[in-house]
C-alpha cells in the first residue's frame, strides 16, 4: 500500500521509521517531512496546513492510507475532506477532533457524560469569569478554548494571577480568537501521565503509557515547552490503572463522541492527572504526544500499520493483539527514553540555521535512534530549524540503562546554544525505589 504521513516533527520521524518497516507498505510519502523523515520516506514540499495541497497529493499518488501527525489539520477538517473523497485516513474528523480543538467542547462533553475531570465553567465575559475564579479560589487554571500551541493553559497560584490571565485572554486578546472563550477550572494535584489509545469509532485499544517532561529546566522548573523528554512505561500506570482509565475515561469518551459528535477514529491522547481520588482528565489531544510518541515507537515491537489501518477504516481492533497484552511481543524493549535537544533560547525566541554535529556518532550507540524534530539540510549540512531540534531516543531492558544510553548519545551531539534537561526519567526511578 501507499502511505502518506502528514507532519514534520520528531513524532512524525518516529512514525515514519516504524511505518517504513511494515511489509504492507510499498511507498511512504511525507508532507512536508524533514531530513530525518527523508531517510524513510519521499518528502514532498506540501505543508501540513495546506489542506488543498495534501488533498491533491493524496489523489495524485494513489494514497491508500493517510496518517496525520499534528492536530491543526485535523481540527481544520483534513480527515473530513479525505474521507469525503473516499480516502482512508488515520485521524479523527473535525467534529471529533474538537475534543482537542475546543476545550469548552471537551469539558462540556465530559460533564454531560460523567467523565472525571476538574470542576470548571466556560466564559466569554471577563466579569463573570472573575466572579467564578473567586468562587473556586486559588490555585486555579485559566485555559484558552482554542489551540494555542501548548501555551493556552495558565496555572494561576493566586487570584491576582487569575485576573491577569482572564484579562489577557478576554480583554487584551493576547491569544486572538483562541482565547476569546476561556475555561476556568479547579487545580488538580497529583502526578501527570500521558495515556494513548487507538480508536476505531466504537472501541479502543490502549498503547503503553508514557511520561512527558513539560518544563524547560530540570526538576520541573521554568516555563512549559512542547515536551523536553519522555519515558515509557510510566510506573504509576500499571495494569490496574490502565483498566480503570479504559473503563472510567476512555470507553465513555469514545461512546460520548459517537453519540454527540462523530465516531472518533485515530489516536486519542488522554492527559491524566493521577489524583488521590483517582485518574482525572487534564486534557484530550487528537494526536500522538511529542516526544511521548518517540518513546512508544522505539519500545514497540509490533507492526503498527495493520492497527492504524483498522482504526482508520473502522474495522475491528484485535483485542488479543500485542498492543493490549504483551507490549514487547515482536522483540523490542521494556523501557525507552527520549531526550529533547533544544535550540538556545527555546521556548522563547531562538536562532535557526545553526550547524549540528555528531548525530551519526550518537546513532552508533547501542539501542539509540536520533529522531529529527526541527532540522533542515543546508549546503549538505544538517542545521537547526526549530525549537526542539532532535529527540535522542534509547531503548533497553530497564529504564536505568535506557537513560544512561540516551545521555551517552546526547553527549556526542554539539551545536551552538544547544541545551537539554539532564533529569529525564529520574522521577520514574525515584518512584520505583519508593
Ligand atoms: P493543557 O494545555 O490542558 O494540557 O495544560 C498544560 C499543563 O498545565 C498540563 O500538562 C498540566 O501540567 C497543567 N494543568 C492544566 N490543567 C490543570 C489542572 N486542572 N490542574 C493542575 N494542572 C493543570
Ligand atoms: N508532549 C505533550 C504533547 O504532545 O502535547
Amino acid at each position: 500500500m501507499n502511505v502518506l504521513l502528514v507532519g514534520s516533527g520528531g513524532r512524525e520521524d518516529a512514525l515514519a521509521w516504524r511505518i517504513r518497516q511494515s511489509p504492507l507498505v510499498e511507498r511512504l510519502l511525507a508532507a512536508p517531512g524533514n531530513p530525518g523523515i527523508a531517510r524513510h520516506a519521499t518528502c514532498v514540499d506540501v505543508r501540513a496546513a495546506d489542506l488543498d495541497g495534501i488533498m491533491a497529493l493524496a489523489a495524485a499518488e494513489r494514497i491508500d492510507l493517510t496518517v496525520v501527525g499534528p492536530e491543526a489539520p485535523l481540527v481544520a477538517g483534513l480527515a473530513d475532506r479525505l474521507e469525503d473523497r473516499g480516502l482512508t485516513v488515520f485521524g479523527p474528523r473535525r467534529q471529533a477532533a474538537a475534543i482537542e480543538g475546543s476545550k469548552a467542547f471537551a469539558k462540556a462533553l465530559m460533564a454531560r457524560h460523567g467523565i472525571p475531570t476538574a470542576r470548571f465553567a466556560t466564559f466569554d465575559d471577563a466579569t463573570a469569569a472573575r466572579r467564578f475564579a473567586r468562587e473556586l479560589g486559588a490555585p486555579l487554571v485559566v485555559k484558552t478554548d482554542g489551540l494555542a500551541a501548548g501555551k493556552g493553559a495558565i496555572v494561576c497560584a493566586t487570584l491576582a494571577d487569575a485576573d491577569r490571565a482572564i484579562a489577557d485572554c478576554l480583554e487584551r486578546r493576547a491569544f486572538g480568537l483562541s482565547g476569546a472563550t476561556v475555561v476556568i477550572e479547579e487545580f488538580m494535584a497529583g502526578e501527570e501521565a500521558s495515556f494513548f489509545v487507538i480508536a476505531n469509532g466504537r472501541d479502543a485499544v490502549p498503547l503503553a503509557a508514557a511520561q512527558d517532561h513539560k518544563t524547560i529546566f530540570d526538576d520541573d522548573r521554568g516555563p512549559n515547552t512542547g515536551g523536553m523528554g519522555a519515558y515509557s512505561p510510566a510506573p504509576r500506570v500499571d495494569a490496574a490503572m490502565r483498566d480503570r482509565v479504559m473503563a472510567e475515561i476512555v470507553r465513555p469518551t469514545i461512546a460520548a463522541l459517537a453519540k454527540d459528535a462523530e465516531p472518533y477514529r485515530g489516536v486519542l491522547y488522554v492527559g491524566l492527572m493521577l489524583t488521590a481520588a483517582g485518574p482525572r482528565v487534564v486534557e484530550f489531544n487528537c494526536r500522538f504526544g511529542d516526544p511521548e510518541c518517540q518513546a512508544l515507537v522505539a519500545r514497540s515491537g509490533p507492526d503498527w500499520v495493520p492497527l492504524l489501518r483498522a482504526a482508520a477504516r473502522g474495522d475491528a481492533l484485535d483485542a488479543g493483539a500485542p498492543w493490549t497484552t504483551d507490549w514487547n511481543a515482536g522483540g523490542a524493549a521494556d523501557a525507552a527514553v527520549c531526550v529533547s535537544v533544544a535550540s538556545g533560547g527555546y521556548p522563547g525566541p531562538y536562532a535557526t540555521g545553526v550547524v549540528i554535529d555528531g548525530v551519526e556518532r550518537a546513532e552508533q550507540h547501542a539501542g539509540v535512534r536520533v529522531f529529527h524534530a526541527g532540522t533542515a539540510r543546508r549546503d549538505g549540512r544538517l542545521v537547526t530549524n526549530g525549537g526542539r531540534v532532535l529527540g535522542v531516543t534509547a531503548v533497553a531492558a530497564d529504564l536505568d540503562t535506557a537513560i544512561a544510553r540516551a545521555y551517552a548519545a546526547v553527549s556526542e551531539i554539539t551545536f551552538d546554544g544547544m541545551h537539554y534537561r539532564r533529569d529525564i526519567g529520574r522521577k520514574a526511578l525515584a518512584a520505583r525505589r519508593g
